[in-house]
């Protein structure tokens, strides 16, 4: 199996990489019925890409046997801000795209890492419009095939409300993490998106409050109806003792409903993870 390098990862402040240990320990709690899961979000730059990358190499780092497949087809953002390196002797490297227009076989698309136990089905190759390879039966049967060798399939998507790539990305997985990008999504949008998740029949999992700004360290209560499932992480903060303390004075469980009270829900509810906006999540992230 080929090898992948990733620069770039691991370099979180302080506070980010412990929220995002929270978020990796209450995804494990979930249970084992979560194998396939997407990383979603409404919008574009709400952070699904930041948060399933960074998931899933804690995962790793923890010891599951993880598989990361990098599905936005249309605007992979993954390959360059990890600068991935590593291809054969012909320069050849197959991606997703390769493998669902039946150029590749699924064997030559998974990559090792140099995170251990972290595996890759990059996007080399972007497509313009990837609806017609996605509906295609090699994308079900991929996922299912991941399942069952992996203990996650972290599956990041385009966002939500653009294309119907990612609610059909949705429909073959068993839940979602929502990304909401704090201060940023309008509320309608948020809850048209876990509209879309039941309609595609996944559930919601949790969601992630992400980016939050410090001086927004209260915002979650403007999504809190919409917090599912099991919490990511209660609040923290960093960069700044001060404001460290205060945030973590903020830990702790909350029930909420959802407005239509019908989304599905594996756990108990709870507001949303947050995880703060940081300075330079990635210190030298290029895009
Ligand atoms: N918690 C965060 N703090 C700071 N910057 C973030 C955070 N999450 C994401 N970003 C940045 O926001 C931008 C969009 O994130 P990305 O993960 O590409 O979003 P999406 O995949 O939803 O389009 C990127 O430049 C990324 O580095
Ligand atoms: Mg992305």
């Amino acid at each position: 199996m080929r090898v992948l390098t990733l620069k770039n990862m691991g370099t979180l402040p302080y506070g980010a990489e412990e929220a995002l240990n929270r978020l990796r320990v209450n995804f494990g709690f979930c249970g084992k019925d979560y194998k396939k899961v997407v990383i979603t979000s409404s919008t574009p730059d709400e952070g699904k890409s930041f948060v399933a990358a960074q998931l899933w190499r804690m995962l790793a780092e923890a010891g599951n046997k993880v598989i990361l497949v990098d599905a936005d087809l249309r605007k992979s953002v993954i390959r360059n801000r990890y600068e991935i390196s590593g291809e054969d002797e012909q320069g050849t490297r197959y991606g997703l795209a390769y493998y669902l227009a039946g150029q590749a076989e699924l064997e030559e698309t998974i990559y090792a890492t140099n995170i251990e136990n972290g595996f890759m089905v990059p996007t080399f190759q972007t497509v313009s419009n990837p609806a017609i390879l996605l509906q295609n039966d090699r994308f079900s049967v991929m996922l299912d095939q991941l399942a069952k060798v992996f203990d996650y399939v972290l599956v990041d998507t385009p966002p939500l409300s653009n294309v119907s790539d990612g609610e059909l990305i949705a429909s073959l997985c068993d839940g979602a993490l929502l990304v909401i990008r704090s201060g940023v999504t309008p509320r309608s949008l948020v809850a048209n998106s876990i509209k879309q998740l039941e309609h595609a029949n996944c559930k919601l999992m949790g969601t992630v409050l992400n980016r939050v700004q410090k001086e927004q360290s209260t915002y979650y209560t403007k999504y809190s109806k919409y917090g599912y499932g099991y919490g990511y992480g209660y609040g923290y903060g960093y960069g700044n003792d001060g404001e460290e303390k205060k945030l973590s004075r903020r830990k702790g469980h909350s029930s909420h409903g959802s407005k239509s009270g019908k989304a599905s829900k594996p756990g108990k509810a709870s507001k949303p993870a947050e995880t703060s906006e940081s300075e330079n999540p990635e210190t030298s992230a290029k895009e």
